[in-house]
């Protein structure tokens, strides 16, 4: 198919219909700014989802850009392999201190699906080391962990995942912990992690044979924005315990002080055998994830040369001293800011001003965890019936919002905002008004 724009006719954009394409051909953004962007013709757009999540200090920080500009006079890269450069060596004193205590050893790559696909070799290699023969993986339903086909085999939306799986490999799911529509009829008052009990069972049938239990921490971003309590996280790591399963927690999306703590663990009091970070952890600058684990983990993989066991997986652009100096300056703002302590107040308000959007009939939900914020919208809010798809109501009303300067990228019929951290209170009122405005435009349209 064919654009107006001829510069368009060599792209293939992600998760993107090709109609949509070019009844709305994508705006081009020459210029960032903290929250905003700006496009060729001029427009300023709020940035309410921090360009997938990575912009949490906002876009073109003026430290960032001078960390980077510093590391691009002295290296751009080197590879990861008998050389390490000092930019990546001080990024990993940085991160390290910063990490939950006990996950000590962390291993660079590019992005939050890579970070994923080493998680999983990691702990597969770990117990080939140690003589077992666990090679399955248990994650939670609704899940999502990147796209590449380790990744996804991990993943549960159906709209995502069926079709690879089927071609590939599927491994074992649980329940989904989604409370608004809770699979076992519970509510917040009676819930006791009972969407856990399917993990029991998993574990007590196949247990001995499961490397892992994967899972987002907290909240299932692209499942639809689902926070789940901290206790579903406290069954699991029981569970997983008794059953001698290694964790795996997916931070990419909730690490770095998204979620009100630094990361989303905290909330449960846990720490994980291995931990993914990504997105958030160079500022948005340059691509850069980490797989952590801890240190007996790492042991396994120690030994001399005729033991064979160092880890058969590695990035070209692995330990990048670019990305790393984008990250490090980024990790010093977290820490010299008082980040997550510092943003309560603004959580607080991102979860009044959403909370007074149920004023519109068609909100059926109201997710806030840390600088995260959800809406669902349903078609009836006794019944919870969701909207025909082919409504496409998310799809219109960030439509909407775009003409009114406001970046939105609903998934489904779930509305979102998760905003650079340094946005102001007027912002975020401004943020939710023109998104409460572009929901009512869309549903009376
Ligand atoms: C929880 C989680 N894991 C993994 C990924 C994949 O990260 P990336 O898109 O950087 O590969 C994402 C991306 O949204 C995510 O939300």
């Amino acid at each position: 198919m064919k654009s107006s724009d001829s510069s368009l006719d060599h792209l293939w954009f992600p998760f993107t219909c090709s109609q949509d394409l070019s009844d709305f051909p994508p705006r081009v953004i020459t210029r960032g700014e903290g929250l905003y962007l700006y496009d060729r013709e001029g427009r300023r757009y709020l940035d309410a989802i921090g360009s997938w999540w990575v912009s949490i200090l906002g876009h073109r920080h003026p430290r960032i850009n001078a960390a980077v500009g510093r590391q691009l006079d002295k290296l751009e890269h080197v590879l990861m392999a008998g050389f390490v450069s000092d930019a990546a060596l001080n990024l990993s004193t940085s991160l390290a201190a910063m990490l939950p205590p006990g996950l000590t050893r962390i291993f660079y790559s590019d992005d939050g699906s890579t970070a994923v696909e080493a998680a999983l070799k990691i702990a597969l290699q770990y117990w080939a080391a140690r003589g077992r023969r666990r090679t399955a993986f248990v994650s939670l339903g609704g899940g999502y962990h990147g796209d590449t086909l380790g990744a996804m085999s991990v993943g549960n939306i159906p709209a995502y995942h069926s079709l690879f799986h089927d071609t590939f490999k599927s491994q074992l799911y649980t329940d989904a912990p989604y409370c608004y529509r809770c699979p076992c009829g519970r509510n917040k008052a009676s819930c006791n992690a009972e969407c856990m009990e399917s993990l029991e069972r998993i574990l007590a049938a196949k247990g001995e044979t499961i490397a892992a239990c994967v899972f987002e921490p907290m909240l299932q971003g692209a499942g639809g924005m689902r926070v789940y309590p901290a206790k579903v996280l406290n069954r699991l790591f029981a569970a997983c315990k008794a059953y001698g399963v290694l964790t795996i927690a997916d931070e990419v999306a909730t690490g770095f002080g998204r979620t009100g703590k630094l990361f989303a663990c905290e909330h449960a009091g846990v720490t994980p055998d291995i931990m993914c970070v990504a997105k958030g952890l160079t500022g948005g600058y340059l691509p850069m994830a980490a797989t952590v684990a801890r240190e007996e983990i790492y042991a396994e993989f120690c030994g001399d040369y005729s033991s064979n066991r160092e880890l058969t997986h590695g990035h070209t652009f692995t330990g990048n001293p670019l990305a790393a100096a984008a990250a490090c300056e980024t990790l010093a703002i977290l820490r010299e800011e008082g980040i997550p302590q510092s943003l309560a107040t603004k959580s607080a308000l991102l979860a009044s001003k959403l909370e007074s959007c149920r004023e519109i009939e068609e909100v059926g939900d109201v997710r806030v965890l840390g600088m995260i914020g959800a809406l669902e919208l349903v078609a009836d809010r006794r019944t919870k019936r969701p909207f025909a798809p082919e409504k496409r109501i998310g799809f219109k009303l960030a439509r909407k919002a775009l003409d009114k300067g406001l970046l939105l990228r609903p998934l489904g019929d779930v509305v979102y905002f998760v905003p650079a951290y340094i946005i102001t209170e007027d912002e975020i009122c401004t943020m939710i008004d023109t998104a409460r405005d572009s929901i009512k435009d869309a549903l009376h349209e």
